[in-house]
C-alpha cells in the first residue's frame, strides 16, 4: 500500500510517495518527465543494486536514462565531485528541461540537488532516496549542498524536488550501521515536536531494527509528515525549521572535527543530541529522567551517545560556522521536554563547553 504526503509550497508543492516496489512503477515517474532523456545521479554502491530497475522503469515510461555514477562517501561531497555531474550534464547535451534524478542516500540527494539547482540556473529534480536517513529527512525540504573543509554543508542552495519516491524495499540492502544512522533522524522528530511518536518509537524500535515494513512505513510517513509541515511553514529556515537541527550543531562539529565520513551523519547527530539534552538539563529545562529515556532509545538503536574528545574549544570553533549563528552569537536547539524543542541564544560558552565535556566518551 502506498501512502502519499504533500509538501505544501504553492506552485512548487510536491508529493512524497512512500511504499514498497515504487522504483518499478513507471506510472509514478512518467508524468514528471517532460523529456525523452533523464540523468540519473547515483554512486558506485547503489548503482549495482538499483540503477537497472530504475532504468527499466524509465524505459517503460519512454525515457532514456543517462547514468552518472559517482564515488561513494561523505568525503566525496565536494566541488570536484559536483563538477563531475556538470561535466556529465554538458557532455550529454542536457537542456534546462532535462530532469535530474538522484538515486541514493543523502550525499547523492544533496549533491544531485545542488547540481540541479545550478545547471542552466535550475533543471527539474526528482529524489529517489534509498537510505532511511534520506527517506525521512534529506530528500524532503529542498536543502542541497556540498561540504567545505571548514564546515559541513556550507555551500549550497534551497532547491525543491518535484517528486520524492521513497521505496521501502530499498532498505532491505542497507547496512545495519546505516539503518541506525537513519533512526537518529527519526527519533529527532519525536524529540522536537511529537511526544506521542517518541513513545511509539520506544514501543516499536525492535520492529524497525528488524525492518518490519509496516513499522518502517509508519515511521517514514510520520517523519515526512513532520518535516513537510515544518518546511511548508518555514521553507528557508527563518524560524521554526531550525528546530530540525536538534543535535546538528554539535554533530556537524563532530563530523568536521573527525574528518568527513569517519562518523556517519546520524551517529554524530545522536551524540550531538545527547549534548543538547545535557545542556538543557543543566539549564533546568529537561529532567534527568527525560535525558535517560533519550539516551536509552539511542543506545537501543545502536547509536553513539558519547562524544569524541576533540577539545571543547575546538568544538566551539567549528560550531561558530553553524548556519544558525547570528551577529556572531551561537544559537542552539535545546529541549524543554520530550516533544518540545526551542531555538535559543546561549551566551555562556563555558556552559556549552561543560555540557560537551560531560558527554565525552
Ligand atoms: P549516504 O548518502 O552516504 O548513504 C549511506 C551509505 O549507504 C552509502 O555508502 C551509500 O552508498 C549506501 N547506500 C545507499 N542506499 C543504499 C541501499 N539501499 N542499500 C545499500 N547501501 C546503500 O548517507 P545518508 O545517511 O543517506 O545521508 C547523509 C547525508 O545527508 C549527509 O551528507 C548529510 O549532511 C545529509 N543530510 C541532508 C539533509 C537535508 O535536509 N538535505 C538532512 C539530513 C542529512
Ligand atoms: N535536516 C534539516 C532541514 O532540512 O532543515
Amino acid at each position: 500500500m502506498m501512502q502519499t504526503l504533500n509538501v505544501a509550497l504553492g506552485e512548487r508543492s510536491y508529493p512524497i510517495h512512500i511504499g514498497c516496489g515504487l522504483l518499478a512503477d513507471e506510472a509514478l515517474l512518467g508524468p514528471y518527465l517532460k523529456q525523452k532523456k533523464a540523468v540519473v545521479v547515483t554512486n558506485a554502491t547503489v548503482a549495482p543494486l538499483y540503477l537497472q530497475t530504475l532504468t527499466d522503469t524509465l524505459t517503460r515510461a519512454g525515457v532514456a536514462a543517462q547514468p552518472v555514477i559517482l564515488p561513494d562517501g561523505e568525503q566525496y561531497k565536494t566541488w570536484e565531485t559536483l563538477n563531475r555531474i556538470f561535466d556529465a550534464l554538458l557532455g550529454a547535451h542536457c537542456e534546462r528541461s532535462t530532469s535530474l534524478i538522484a538515486l541514493g542516500g543523502g550525499v547523492i540527494g544533496d549533491m544531485g540537488g545542488f547540481a540541479a539547482a545550478c545547471y542552466q540556473r535550475g533543471m527539474p529534480f526528482i529524489q529517489v532516496p534509498t537510505t532511511l536517513l534520506a527517506q525521512v529527512d534529506s530528500s524532503v525540504g529542498g536543502k542541497t549542498a556540498i561540504n567545505h573543509p571548514l564546515g559541513k554543508n556550507m555551500i549550497g542552495a534551497f532547491y525543491q524536488p518535484r517528486l520524492v519516491l521513497a521505496d521501502l524495499n530499498t532498505l532491505d540492502t542497507l547496512p545495519e550501521r546505516e539503518l541506525a544512522a537513519g533512526l537518529a533522524e527519526v527519533i529527532k522528530y519525536g524529540l522536537i515536536r511529537d511526544a506521542a511518536f517518541f513513545v511509539w518509537l520506544e514501543n516499536h524500535l525492535d520492529a524497525l531494527l528488524a525492518r518490519d515494513k509496516a513499522a518502517l512505513a509508519y515511521a517514514v510517513a510520520c517523519s515526512c509528515a513532520s518535516k513537510a509541515a515544518v518546511v511548508a511553514a518555514d521553507e528557508r529556515e527563518t524560524g521554526e525549521r531550525a528546530l530540525l537541527n536538534l543535535g546538528h550543531t554539535f554533530g556537524h562539529a563532530i563530523e568536521t572535527g573527525l574528518g568527513y565520513g569517519v562518523w556517519l551523519h546520524g551517529e554524530a547527530v545522536a551524540a550531538g543530541t545527547l549534548i543538547a539534552a545535557e545542556l538543557s538539563a543543566r539549564l533546568g529545562w529537561l529532567t534527568a529522567d527525560a535525558v535517560h529515556r533519550i539516551e536509552r532509545l539511542f543506545v537501543r538503536a545502536g547509536l553513539p551517545v558519547r562524544a569524541p574528545r576533540l577539545g571543547a574549544d575546538r568544538y566551539l570553533a567549528w560550531m561558530r560556522h553553524d548556519k544558525k549563528v547570528q551577529d556572531g552569537k551561537l544559537r542552539l536547539v535545546l529541549l524543554q521536554g520530550i516533544g518540545r524543542a526551542v531555538v535559543t541564544d546561549v551566551a555562556d560558552e563555558a556552559a556549552i563547553a561543560a555540557a560537551i565535556e560531560a558527554r565525552y566518551a
